[in-house]
């Protein structure tokens, strides 16, 4: 590859599903804390552009966890942002995070400029994605010249997870296909929500789900299962004709 196309290479780490608790605590017997902290020690070396957390920060809306976070991420040293998911609560993120310029009826959506390209932010965290936030960034979308991103907590479509997709999936996915398909310039939608590393397609849009640092839920099955306590996390690389993401794996 030339130097100018390594240099147009944009690197985004994603750690989802985090699922902190009331501070250090453990949540269901497992090292959430620990788990998280080995996945963001492992990402701080990656030299990433942007370190996003795409949602389920909490576990239970505690202020705590998000006071925990705050204070883990004072040693990061680069640029990061986060979704919110259906496990978090705005009120306390936004006074720990102070995020209240881009929330909007409640609800915290976004966008950001990285080395002159577009990634989008979007709030699922009432387990539908409104038609404001849908309207929006049709529009917004329009003005981008060139490709952009997506990052959403849940996935808008069914994603082949037996458990999550009967139980959990987003309340709108017809609503959400319907502004989404015709927005040429978005083709990867970057979810979490699943707990378990997944890629599928809607129309002609890529979603990419990414693991939990909590648990990863076995797919096959129902009912839930519980397949594995070890944190994984993802290392998005976007250049100008290519899009690749690696899944790492914790201990
Ligand atoms: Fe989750
Ligand atoms: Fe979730």
């Amino acid at each position: 590859m030339n130097l100018e196309k390594q240099q147009n290479i944009i690197k985004i780490g994603q750690i989802s599903d985090l699922h902190i608790g009331n501070g250090r605590e453990l949540v269901q017997d497992i090292d959430v804390c620990g788990n998280f902290i080995q996945a963001l020690d492992a990402i701080q070396k990656e030299n990433l552009d942007l370190l996003v957390l795409s949602g389920d920060l909490a576990d239970d809306k505690a202020l705590a966890a998000y006071e925990f976070i705050a204070e883990e991420m004072k040693t990061y040293k680069g640029d990061w942002c986060f979704v919110p998911g259906n496990h978090d609560d705005l009120f306390y993120m936004n006074q720990v995070f102070g995020i209240s310029k881009d929330i909007q009826n409640g609800e915290y959506f976004y966008k950001k400029m990285i080395k002159g390209r577009t990634l989008f932010f979007l709030d699922s965290s009432q387990d539908r994605i409104s038609k404001d936030q849908l309207l929006w960034l049709k529009s917004e979308a329009l003005q981008v010249k060139g490709e952009a991103l997506l990052f959403v907590h849940h996935p808008p479509c069914y994603a082949g997870h037996v458990f999550m997709d009967s139980k959990y999936a987003l309340q709108n996915i017809e609503e959400t296909q319907f502004y989404l398909n015709p927005i040429e310039n978005i083709r990867y939608v970057f979810c979490g929500h699943y707990h378990s590393e997944l890629e599928t397609f809607f129309g002609d849009k890529k979603v990419l789900i990414s693991p939990s640092t909590q648990m990863t839920i076995e797919k096959d099955t129902p009912y839930f299962s519980l397949k594995s306590t070890k944190p994984a996390w993802c290392v998005i690389e976007w250049g100008i004709d290519f899009l690749n993401r690696r899944v790492i794996q914790g201990d």
